[in-house]
């Protein structure tokens, strides 16, 4: 029997990380043919994590340019992936989440007629606009999916709803196949900046931000919260790795001038670093999906920075809040965190409804089934 050929498709910092753990296991089973394919939407904090996880890709359509738009990224991901597809005929492309990689890849695949397996799939706000693209991202892929793999039934019932029955499978999420490996309780941080925190006698609030919809006004009302919680709250000090995108770097230099020893600002952090910065911490504010994942595991209370989630699974458990970007909000519920011990301690218990670390062998396995019923 010929080996199956797997092409998996990423190009993002979170895909990266949701997707090398699963590449590992393809390349690991010997009825596998592993290729991969990087779009390189981002670059620097793409390949720091390819590096993590010595993830060698075959194909590197290094599209990223600074100031792209997202047509500027899909024009290349659907022509490039096309001519990858093209060459190296493979039985399914494996596409995740919600980027424009993500739609771009899967729509090259299906005008070539090659089947799609969707990871992280189901994940819906229910408003289209908002995560924006993503929410459109995820339904067109879903709809032109032929396996799809839901983290949680929750995300299987949201599929259902749209009328997408066949081959949808509970899998749980690869974010914690990449978390367990990688977290440790002695942890000593490769960057000396992180080493020289006193997470002992300070409250450390470690702060992402990067949404599309946040640019702009909601970004400086996050910011302006932040900067007064630090200002009031002596014993809090806030790490802000800054996402590459300059529109938010510029705007977080000008926030926090004067600021600076209590609102540190940090290039992104080499993942390892960042999840086990995550468990150090005393709070995470944030805008990302992953973390919203991530850090409900290390039992660390959340405060997500949107006005909607697609990950209800942990604000229902109880360990993360949906605080939105209104200013006085931000404040409050920060300021409630840092000073009131038995709210902290309610919001501070572990949960992961996101997997039990072993979401790659189970995604393999279903492909390894579909593509046998297939030939
Ligand atoms: C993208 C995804 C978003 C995802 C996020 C994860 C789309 C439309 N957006 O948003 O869904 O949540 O990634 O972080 O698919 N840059 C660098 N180096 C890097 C990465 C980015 O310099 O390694 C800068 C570049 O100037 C680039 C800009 O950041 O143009 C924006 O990158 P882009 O991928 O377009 O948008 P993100 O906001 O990162
Ligand atoms: N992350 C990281 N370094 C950082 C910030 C985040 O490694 O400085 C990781 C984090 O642990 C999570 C992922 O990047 O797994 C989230 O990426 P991001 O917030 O950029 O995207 P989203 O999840 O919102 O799509």
């Amino acid at each position: 029997m010929n080996k199956i050929r797997v092409l998996s498709v990423f190009g993002t910092r979170p895909e990266a990380i949701k997707m090398c753990p699963l590449v590992k296991v393809l390349e690991g089973d010997d009825r596998i043919e592993s290729i991969v394919c990087v779009t390189a939407q981002h670059r620097e904090m793409l390949d720091s994590v390819l590096n993590i996880f010595d993830v060698k890709p075959q194909y590197d359509l290094n599209i990223m340019a600074h100031g792209q738009t997202i047509v500027d990224i899909s024009n290349k991901v659907l022509s490039g992936v096309d001519s990858v597809i093209k060459e190296c005929n493979p039985d399914i492309v494996l596409v995740h989440g919600d980027t424009s990689t993500t739609l771009n890849a899967a729509l090259a695949a299906f005008y070539n007629k090659v089947s799609i397996g969707h990871v992280e799939a189901g994940l819906r706000s229910g408003d289209i606009y908002s995560p924006f693209p993503e929410e459109a991202n995820r339904k067109l892929t879903g709809a032109i999916t032929n396996i799809h793999f839901a983290p949680t039934e929750g995300n299987e019932n949201n599929l259902l709803k749209e009328g997408i029955n066949k081959c949808v499978y509970i899998t749980g999420n690869t974010v914690i196949d990449a978390l367990l490996s990688v977290i440790d309780e002695n942890y000593k941080f490769k960057d000396e900046t992180l080493n020289n925190i006193d997470f002992e006698n300070s409250k450390v609030i470690l702060l992402t931000a990067h949404r599309r919809e946040n640019w702009g006004a909601p970004m400086a009302d996050i910011f302006y919260a932040v900067r007064k919680l630090v200002e009031e709250n002596k014993d809090a000090k806030v790490i802000f790795p800054m996402h590459k995108n300059p529109s938010i770097r510029e705007l977080a230099r000008e926030s926090f001038k004067g600021v600076e020893d209590s609102v540190v600002l940090i290039e992104p952090v080499e993942y390892v670093d960042f999840a086990n910065l995550m468990a150090k911490s005393y709070l995470i504010m944030t805008d990302s999906g992953g973390i919203q994942e991530e850090a409900p595991a290390l039992g660390k209370p959340v405060m997500v920075l949107r006005s909607e989630t697609e990950r209800p699974e942990a604000v229902e458990a109880g360990t993360v809040k949906l605080v939105g970007v209104d200013r006085e909000s931000i404040y409050n519920v920060g300021n409630e965190l840092l000073n009131n011990k038995e709210v902290y301690k309610t919001m501070s218990n572990a949960v992961n409804p996101y997997g039990d670390g072993k979401s790659s062998q189970r995604i393999m396995d279903l492909i390894v089934a579909y593509i046998d019923s297939e030939r």
